[in-house]
């Protein structure tokens, strides 16, 4: 490419110059959004306009003219086209926007200004090109007046000059500029023009004019304003200020490809295969990283799946470029250093994101080892050319977690395709098979009489966040062995309906409520569960005392003492969950819940065990709130209202139009805020103390705690204290001593294990080997006379035992001496029933020889030990011992 007539700039530069125009302009500069939207109707970032919605659709409205920004997006349309030299996963975009403040008009103007002014890009006008949507004349003359050539100016359709977020939302037409490489990039077709498919005309940005909302039936009313959208990829717009021909080889990008080149040594450019996973591993890697920073984690499904799979495909490649693991840790570090300063989600975030990326990588590694292996089988015993079977590819998939995607593409290198089709009717029967067993699930306690009563019935009204119990409550229904009945006699087992009950069913976690229905007369129906079945809350019961008909109207009274305890409980819950994104980060997100009586269980999204010291200080932090005693405070409310309140939803949880928000204190910022619809304690103080009784693994990037509070606590702490008390016992200490105690004990231990194995398994054990290989056969057994020196006495018996092992059960009889490593002499002799049954003497042969090396002693005819100080005595003493046994 010509290189003279325009200057260069790096990324940074043409960002800051960019905002800086614009914020000239009199647009509010700001800050990208994450790559989560708050927009349930799209799954990632994809554009600038994103954050806007609101302001294009009227909701909002800003004092400034408009806005402009450089938001991270990420698009995964396609993941398999990434790599190759123009795709992008991630990227950021250059934006200004309006919202009926400045118009078209200036928005071309501002464009046109800053591409070709000299102060910022200053791009050749001869080498821009326009294009607008088919009829806009109004553009074409906006641009003209510029003093662009209307041979510079074409007009495209609805494919590529219409601007669309997503199915839904506002959108409109659009008009982009191309900048010409040159014509060694074209396709040299006469036709060749802006929109052509070839590298020639580089589209670099896009000016949307936003003026209609698309709805889901497909009709598009006018926006209540003319708005303004632009957008401009920075790594494209980098290139061609760096006077390079793709995106890949501006200076952000070229230094994530460097990190490859020194972690594979392979120099990039020189073979087209490797570039390819170079380029995948710089995208990936970034992407990866910003999604992690942002909070997304690694999962099977929405964005945790886009994650995984980008994470996992880095992976595959840089084992494709033999890069040792781990390596995505290299990539996180340079990610961070290029583009820290830009996004500080990045720095905040690195211990999570460098958590994550090690965890996973580790898992993938060992799935790729198992899985590569059977593929490879597979394959080896595949024809040449022949296609792999959809069903041992959905078995890689389903057991060993081994991604289609890598299936294809290992195969595809060793020359194989995967029938796909046969491995989707293997996805469609397996999800089909779920589904069956899910209904089966469901549907075995909800049978037909459920189904009807639901339809012929009002929902029961649930009126129990305050009472405990409640007067007044009519039976609308009685199912007694899966059928409706009138009524109920004592000793029968049922399910009641009432209209309204203080009674909670079993929901959201929180275990049902228990208790009695009575009439004030004979009657007594004792309550064991409640569940909730199509909107009817069922009593599940037994008639005690009297007979229940329906249309009796009844106290229902849940037992008070159990649900106190369930409501403390519940609290704890939500303060747990509080604690814990304040402790870990804001990726925790509840992933499942259990409020009993007795503890409560909570599951949430983290990717390693909690150390000691977070677990501290969750715990502190709980309690700390539940010293503070701040009142519980519910109050029912619309969604966007709780949403905006910033109260912890559930994701791809279902809420009503109104909601119950849950909050510890009134404050506008208080510890913890949920939407919630249990019952819980009055005041955080109710819970009297939190303890975690442990914390586990639930699957990948999933924990676990379970935790007490109040009287299960004080249980908990008993127990525990019990448990000293009763170690302190056997340690024969006081409680407050054990731990010094089996510190000690452990001391000794390893002293003396040490000993023992230099005896059973040193230079001892040989030694003791060797001397029995020398033993004579005498009459009824074998003798083993022999020197062990470097024993002490203490290991001589050991050295006995050794030889008795060696034996095997055969009569056996020894005398051995050593010369101790404290310079003395220890002797032993010994024997085993048969051998002292045939005439040996333990006793008196010790006592014989052991004058011979200074000493005394003896002892029984099976065992015999001595000391002695002469150590130049030794192989006298073992001598005369050889001639006592006739040797
Ligand atoms: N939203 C348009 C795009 O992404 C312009 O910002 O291309």
């Amino acid at each position: 490419m010509s290189t003279a007539d325009y200057k260069t700039m790096t990324t940074a530069e043409i960002r800051e110059d960019f905002l800086k125009f614009f914020e000239s302009k009199g647009c509010k500069l700001c800050p990208s959004s994450s790559l989560v939207p708050d927009d349930p109707s799209l799954l990632l970032a994809n554009a600038g306009m994103n954050q806007f919605k609101e302001y294009y659709q009227g909701s909002k409205t800003m004092k400034e003219i408009g806005a402009c920004s450089c938001q991270k997006c990420l698009r995964t349309n396609d993941i398999d086209n990434i790599g190759d030299a123009r795709h992008l996963s991630f990227f950021e975009m250059l934006g200004n926007f309006s919202f009926g403040g400045y118009t078209k008009a200036d928005a071309i103007a501002w464009a046109y200004e800053f591409i070709t002014s000299p102060e910022h890009l200053g791009l050749p006008k001869d080498r821009l090109y326009m294009t607008v949507f088919e009829n806009d004349e109004e553009a074409i003359e906006l641009w003209h007046a510029q003093g662009v050539d209307y041979d510079h100016i074409s007009r495209l359709g609805e494919e590529d000059n219409f601007w669309a977020a997503g199915p839904t939302g506002p959108c409109g037409p659009c008009s982009e500029i191309y900048f010409d490489q040159g014509e060694e990039f074209g396709c040299g077709s006469p036709d060749c023009a802006p929109g052509c498919d070839c590298d020639r005309y580089l589209e670099f940005w896009n000016l949307v004019f936003t003026q209609y909302d698309r709805q889901e039936d497909g009709s598009m009313p006018e926006l209540p304003h003319r708005n303004i959208d632009t957008g401009m990829g920075l790594e494209r717009i980098a290139a061609i200020m760096q006077h390079k021909g793709t995106n890949y080889d501006g200076d952000l990008l070229q230094s994530l490809i460097g990190v490859g080149e020194k972690l594979s040594g392979h120099e990039y450019g020189t073979d087209a295969a490797k570039d390819r996973s170079l380029r995948i591993l710089a995208d990936h890697s970034r992407a990866v990283t910003f999604m992690i920073g942002d909070g997304i984690l690694p999962g099977n499904e929405g964005r945790g799946y886009i994650l995984r799979r980008l994470l996992r495909r880095a992976v595959y490649h840089a084992r494709l470029m033999n890069i040792q693991s781990p390596f995505l840790s290299t990539y996180v570090d340079e990610v961070t250093r290029l583009m820290g300063d830009n996004y500080p989600a990045l720095v905040e975030q690195n211990a999570l994101i460098q958590g994550i990326v090690r965890a996973e990588e580790e898992r993938f590694g060992a799935t790729l080892d198992a899985g590569e292996s059977m593929l490879e089988t597979e394959c080896a015993k595949l024809a040449e050319g022949a296609v792999l079977p959809g069903e041992v590819a959905f078995k890689l998939h389903d057991t060993y977690g081994f991604p289609i995607d890598l299936t294809r593409e290992i195969c595809e290198a060793a020359g194989h395709e995967v029938d796909m089709e046969g491995f989707d009717a293997c996805m469609t029967e397996q999800k089909e098979r779920a589904r069956a067993a899910a209904n089966r699930d469901a549907w075995s306690n909800f049978n037909d009489v459920w189904t009807g009563l639901s339809d012929k019935l009002a929902a029961t009204e649930f009126c129990g966040y305050d009472a405990d119990a409640a007067d007044g409550c009519r039976v609308v229904a009685i199912v007694a062995r899966e059928a409706e009945a009138d009524e109920a006699h004592a000793g029968d087992e049922v399910s009641v309906v009432l209209d309204q009950t203080p009674f909670y069913a079993e929901m959201g976690g929180q275990c049902g409520d228990t208790g009695y229905l009575t009439d004030g007369g004979s009657l007594k129906v004792r309550v064991s569960d409640t569940k909730g079945k199509n909107g009817l809350y069922a009593h599940v019961a037994t008639v005690e005392e009297g007979t229940l008909r329906v249309g009796d109207v009844v106290t229902a009274a849940v037992d008070h003492g159990r649900r106190e305890l369930i409501r403390r409980n519940h609290t704890a819950t939500h303060l747990l969950d509080a604690a814990l994104k304040q402790v870990l980060g804001e990726h925790v997100s509840q992933a499942g819940s259990f409020v009993g009586p007795d503890r409560l269980r909570f599951d949430f999204t983290h990717f390693e065990a909690m150390t000691a010291d977070e677990l501290a200080r969750v715990e502190g932090l709980v309690n700390a709130e539940i010293f503070a005693a701040e009142p519980i405070v519910t109050r029912v409310m619309g969604l966007d209202e709780a949403k905006a309140s910033g109260a912890v939803a559930l994701f791809g949880e279902k809420y009503g139009e109104t909601v119950r928000v849950v909050s510890t204190g009134d404050s506008d910022a208080p510890f913890s805020r949920e939407l919630c619809g249990g019952t819980h304690a009055r005041n955080t103080a109710d819970l009297g103390l939190f303890k975690i009784v442990s914390e586990s693994s639930v699957g990948s990037n999933a924990r676990r705690i379970e935790a007490v509070t109040s009287m299960g606590a004080i249980e908990h702490l008993d127990e525990q204290l019990e448990l000293l008390a009763g170690v302190a016992h056997e340690l024969k200490c006081r409680p407050a001593d054990a731990a010094e105690r089996v510190a000690s004990l452990n001391h000794e231990l390893r002293d003396t294990r040490k000993k023992l194995e230099a005896v059973t398994t040193g230079a001892g054990s040989d030694k003791v080997a060797e001397a029995f290989r020398s033993a004579v056969q005498l009459d009824g057994y074998k003798a083993v006379v022999a020197r062990l020196d470097g024993l002490s006495g203490k290991d001589m018996r050991s050295a006995w035992d050794g030889i008795r092992d060696a034996a095997e059960g055969e009569p056996v009889a020894c005398v051995i001496a050593s010369a101790t490593p404290d310079g003395k002499v220890a002797l032993l002799a010994g024997a085993t029933d048969a051998a002292v049954a045939s005439g040996f003497k333990a006793g008196d042969i010790v006592k014989n020889i052991a004058s011979l090396v200074g000493g005394r002693g003896g002892g029984r005819p099976n065992m015999a030990q001595a000391g002695g100080s002469d150590v130049s005595g030794i192989d006298a003493a073992l001598d005369a011992a050889r001639k006592e046994l006739g040797l």
